[in-house]
């Protein structure tokens, strides 16, 4: 269904929540949504352990998602292959469009459950994770793809042994975020072996799309990679913080002023709406981002860290304008 090359906005946690997608969604949306990612260990623990009814249960509001937003992905984290199926199943009975698994994050926390990046170093647990990632799908009585997020290799870039274990699992789809586990974010994704690990899927004859990842900042940028390296789409992560236009090819500077400054209240408004109980201050991550560049810009921004709600930020930025 996504169109060749399509773009995707990357999952990223406590950023490309319910209240920014919606805002993306309004201003400038990608071929696809992926939603930030969720426990599946935690999804099996509140609903079946501790019966949290379903509106009351956190992870499952980080599941939100509007009509609108469709295509949109949801990210599961986890290494048990009984809450992975489990966690599979209520995301196709959600009406998401995909199920994603990550084997990429760093978290410590992560890792430590033996999931995220740790996955590079068990590939047997990986590829019998997308087996039952498949069978929950199956058993909510649906067809939906799924996909695996990764990176290069753990300490060293592995890619001749990562990617066709990782084929072997038949995924619909892999996005490889172009660093190693221990290169964090520090260097330059290696946009150079983009190209060796499509012909890796193409030499194994998988139908599965390759995605790149890291380091793009304008889609004009993403579509020389495409053509460079032959990926059939592109995510893209944290070109997106100030500029929820990037989809439709603007780059920050080519929004006025005044349209960041809507762009923050409509956004903020939909936090407090959508993102509610989650406090205030995960709202205030995005305001540097977005009130940057101008005069007294840094003013300004002081004034609307010492805010405590959408209504406040909302006022401020009216006495400011008028
Ligand atoms: C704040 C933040 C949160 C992230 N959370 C996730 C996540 O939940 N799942 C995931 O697979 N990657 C996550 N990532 C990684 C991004 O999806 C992406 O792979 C990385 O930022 C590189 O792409 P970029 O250079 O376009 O930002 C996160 C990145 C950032 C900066």
């Amino acid at each position: 269904m996504l169109p060749r090359p399509f773009f995707a906005l990357a999952p990223m946690a406590d950023v490309t929540d319910v209240a920014f997608r919606r805002l993306v969604m309004h201003l400038g949306k990608p071929d696809v949504f992926f939603t930030e990612f969720v426990s599946a260990d935690g999804l099996f623990h509140l609903r079946e352990i501790k019966k949290v009814p379903d509106d009351e249960n956190p992870l499952l509001r980080d599941l939100m998602y509007a009509r609108g937003e469709q295509p949109i992905v949801a990210q599961l984290f986890g290494s048990n292959i009984e809450t992975m199926r489990y966690a599979a199943g209520v995301i196709a009975r959600l009406g998401f469009a995909g199920v994603d698994i990550n084997m990429g994050c760093p978290d410590r926390s992560v890792e430590k459950q033996g999931a995220g990046a740790a996955l590079i170093k068990n590939p047997v647990r990986a590829v019998e994770l997308i087996e039952a990632v498949k069978d929950g799908i199956k058993g909510a009585g649906s067809e939906i793809p799924v996909s695996i997020k990764t990176r290069i290799g753990y300490d060293k870039e592995i890619i001749d042994e990562w990617i066709p274990t990782l084929l072997k699992g038949k995924p619909d789809a892999i996005t490889v975020h172009l660093r190693t586990r221990k290169e964090m974010s520090e260097v330059s994704a290696h946009w150079e072996y983009m190209e060796r690990i499509v012909k890796l899927r193409d030499a194994s004859g998988a139908k599965t799309l390759m995605i790149g990842n890291g380091d793009v900042h304008t889609l004009e940028e993403a579509k020389e990679k495409v053509l460079q390296s032959g990926a059939d789409g592109i995510m893209v992560g944290r070109a997106i913080f100030g500029n929820p236009w990037f989809f439709i090819g603007r780059t920050f500077d080519d929004t006025p002023v005044e349209e960041r400054i809507a762009a923050l209240i409509m956004f903020s408004r939909f936090f407090e709406e959508l993102s509610s109980p989650k406090p205030f201050h995960i709202f205030k991550k995005h305001i540097k981002a977005f009130v940057n560049g101008f005069p007294h810009a840094t003013e300004l921004r002081a004034k609307l860290m010492n805010t405590n709600s959408a209504d406040e930020l909302i006022a401020t930025l009216n006495k400011w304008g008028g």
